[in-house]
């Protein structure tokens, strides 16, 4: 049974057509919502322009009350009938109560070596540490912010003359083989690590 999957985006979505763009033919998902927290998120019209449902629900209304807005979210997930929720960019931190309903089937991306660097600035905090790798990990998402059981890993050297966004650059860039991978292979039931650049 080819299994459904739900994209939850905040910007641009580079992530999100790497991912919308891998699950064709034999692949044993597809993509059913490219959903976001604004109206201008800008990969809502890629989204589009790729054939995808799309939808948003506007955090901002709500005025800090995360429980209402996530409670409208996942109402307007859930009508798409998805099996796996995939949070690509989508920069709301969402509570134990939304992650419970959807533990076990909800995967994010994080632009480090987790359990390096969690939250936010991590090219920034990699370059300050004079770390030689860099990279990111998709991980199960858990009521932890950037904790659960890690999927894939990709990783990346960090050259003498980088700056955060030459080094995001670089880690982006392999955002878009690692999601895809970690993906296929979730969607088979296998949560056997992807391991890129090690
Ligand atoms: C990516 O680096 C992702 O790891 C982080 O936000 C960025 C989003 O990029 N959470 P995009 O919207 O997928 O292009």
């Amino acid at each position: 049974m080819t299994k459904r999957v739900a994209i939850l985006i905040s910007g641009g979505g580079s992530n999100m057509v790497s991912l919308v763009e891998s699950m064709t033919g034999d692949h044993p998902a597809r993509a059913c919502l490219v959903m976001a927290n604004s109206e201008n998120a800008g990969g809502l019209a890629k989204a589009s322009a790729l054939g995808m449902d799309t939808d948003f629900v506007d955090h901002r209304p709500f005025k800090g009350d995360r429980a209402a807005f996530e409670e409208v979210l996942h109402d307007r997930i859930l009508q798409a009938q998805p099996d796996i929720v995939c949070l690509a960019g989508f920069m709301r931190v969402l509570t134990e109560g939304f992650v419970s309903k959807w533990q076990g089937r909800m995967l994010n991306i994080h632009p480090s070596l987790l359990p390096k660097y969690r939250g936010l600035h991590t090219h920034a905090r990699a370059l300050e540490a004079g770390d030689a790798y860099h990279g990111c990990t998709v991980h199960e998402v858990t009521p932890e912010l950037d904790d659960g059981p890690i999927l894939g890993q990709a990783r990346v050297p960090v050259l003498e003359d980088d700056t955060p966004e030459v080094l995001a650059a670089r880690v982006l860039e392999q955002e878009h083989k690692l999601y895809p991978a970690v993906l296929r292979r979730f969607a088979e039931g296998d949560r056997t690590p992807v391991k890129i650049g090690f």
